[in-house]
């Protein structure tokens, strides 16, 4: 897999420039895609992409080949099967690529095919640290590269209405945020399967790839590789991204200040490595605080509405679900907190009844589809604009998680100087913002 080295890959494979793609591309071309990775959700995006008659499916990557041939079968064409991603990337035909490996992989497939020329759709998160999502974005910007993280929300029309609202000021100023992610996996979690031979040891390596170099677990693969924390930060980064993303958006700040992280493994007898119960808070400055609950015992809605996200202001909350939001008013008043004195009660009997609403309540419903990202991906694969959630959307966003990631580990309240994206308060929690690959890979 590694006998060329980056250096000279770019140079062999950095044939379409950014300048031919907009010399070659109208609004009726069709977009030439290669996916690296066509498992749970490489296909689901995969369909999202062939809901719009202007992509071409040219060349498929997986180390699995009844999911290649699965989606060679969806395409309805023929495209070309690659077990090696850099071969893929190698082909001239393919303009663009779409990468939905595991999250170990995202920063080298990336960084690799910018450098090759190729616009990128990559899934979220973005990255598994913060050092690699900050080199993606610089080689992004380097190669001007059109990039989509696959934080889909971005591009939902209802929710972009929802994220108008909130910047209104209709709200007042927000105070909270929040989001939950609740499914109980108890008693058996993802089971607990002995350490195995793999049934091919080349392709478990070529799986781990960077990640270091571990017995074979048959959940530390397919789909379940998100339990476990050299491929993954666990259910704060998988689920956690879309929240903070689409609350990070709704209130138009970049980036967090502090942040600290508390859970464990209590109730579920797995061999996971995440916690199956967390609570993470950040602050921002000036306000909001901002949490993410997982609870993975248990799955009791989070708020009276049931919704996945609240953000919470003076004169209303905002409750988002997957396919709504709405806006409950707040019940305030102008009178001061009464002093309460068993001499004189009358103070304290107005003070309720004074309170009153100064909003009207307000819905908004639609659907966030998958296929409304890949639309604005190829319609900005053709025009060179930014894309709903490029890569460095992405980067906040996870670099935001995965801070997270690192006080739970540690245990730790950390403060973030979000420009030089280093703690200040923690030396040693500085060490965790990036990892050593295993040879040969290197980040580029
Ligand atoms: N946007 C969303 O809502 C959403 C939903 C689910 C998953 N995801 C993200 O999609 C990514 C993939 O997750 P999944 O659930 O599809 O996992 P998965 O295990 O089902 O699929 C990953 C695929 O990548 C392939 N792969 C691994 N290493 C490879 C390599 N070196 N070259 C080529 N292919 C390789 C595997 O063979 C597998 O088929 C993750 O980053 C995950 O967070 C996003």
């Amino acid at each position: 897999m590694a006998d060329l080295s980056r250096r000279n890959f770019s140079k062999t494979a950095g044939v379409v420039t950014a300048a031919s793609y907009a010399r070659i591309l109208g609004a009726n071309d069709r977009v030439q895609l290669g996916y690296i990775g066509v498992g749970n959700r490489g296909t689901q995006v995969h369909e999202a992409f062939l809901e719009h008659g202007d992509q071409i499916t040219v060349a498929l990557c997986d180390l699995r080949d009844d999911y290649m041939e699965h989606n060679a079968k969806l395409s309805r064409g023929s495209p070309k099967l690659y077990r090696e991603y850099r071969k893929l990337l190698e082909d001239n035909q393919v303009q663009a690529v779409v990468i939905a490996t595991p999250d170990h992989w995202h920063a080298l497939q990336f960084i690799d095919a910018c450098q090759a020329g190729k616009d990128v759709y990559v899934e979220k998160p973005l990255s598994l640290t913060v050092q690699e999502g900050r080199r993606m974005v610089d080689v992004a910007q380097e190669t001007k590269r059109v990039t989509q993280v696959g934080i889909h929300r971005r591009s939902a029309k209802f929710l972009q209405e929802a994220v108008e609202v909130v910047r209104s000021g209709l709200l007042g100023p927000v105070t909270v945020c929040k989001g939950w992610h609740l499914q109980n996996e108890w008693p058996k979690g993802i089971g607990n399967p002995p350490d195995e031979k793999p049934v091919s040891e080349a392709e478990w390596d070529q799986w781990l790839g960077p990640a270091p170099k571990v017995p074979y677990n048959k959940n530390r693969t397919y789909y379940r590789f998100r339990w476990f924390y050299d491929y993954s930060g666990g259910q704060l980064t998988n689920f956690g991204v879309h929240y903070m993303d689409m609350l990070r958006w709704a209130i138009g700040k970049d980036a967090p200040t502090a942040v600290t992280a508390m859970g464990g493994k209590y109730a579920i007898q797995d061999n996971r490595e995440i916690p199956d119960t967390l609570e993470a808070l950040w602050e921002f400055e000036g306000g909001p605080l901002m949490v993410f609950s997982q609870y993975n015992a248990n799955s009791a809605p989070g708020n009276l509405q049931g919704a996945e996200m609240e953000i919470r202001g003076t004169k209303g909350t905002m409750y988002i679900h997957s396919n709504r939001w709405e806006v409950i008013p707040e019940r305030y008043t102008d009178l001061e907190v009464p002093v309460r004195s068993p001499l004189n009660r009358d103070a304290e009997r107005s003070y309720r009844p004074s309170m009153r609403t100064s909003i009207e309540p307000l819905s908004g419903k639609g659907s966030a589809s998958t296929a409304f990202h890949t639309r604005n991906f190829l319609d900005c694969v053709k025009s060179r604009a930014r894309t709903n959630c490029d890569v460095l959307e992405g980067h906040r966003s996870t670099a935001a998680t995965l801070i997270a990631k690192i006080a739970l580990r540690l245990r730790a309240y950390l403060e973030w100087d979000s420009k030089a994206e280093r703690f200040t308060n923690n030396a040693a929690a500085n060490r965790y913002l990036g990892y050593q690959y295993r040879a040969p890979y290197k980040l580029g």
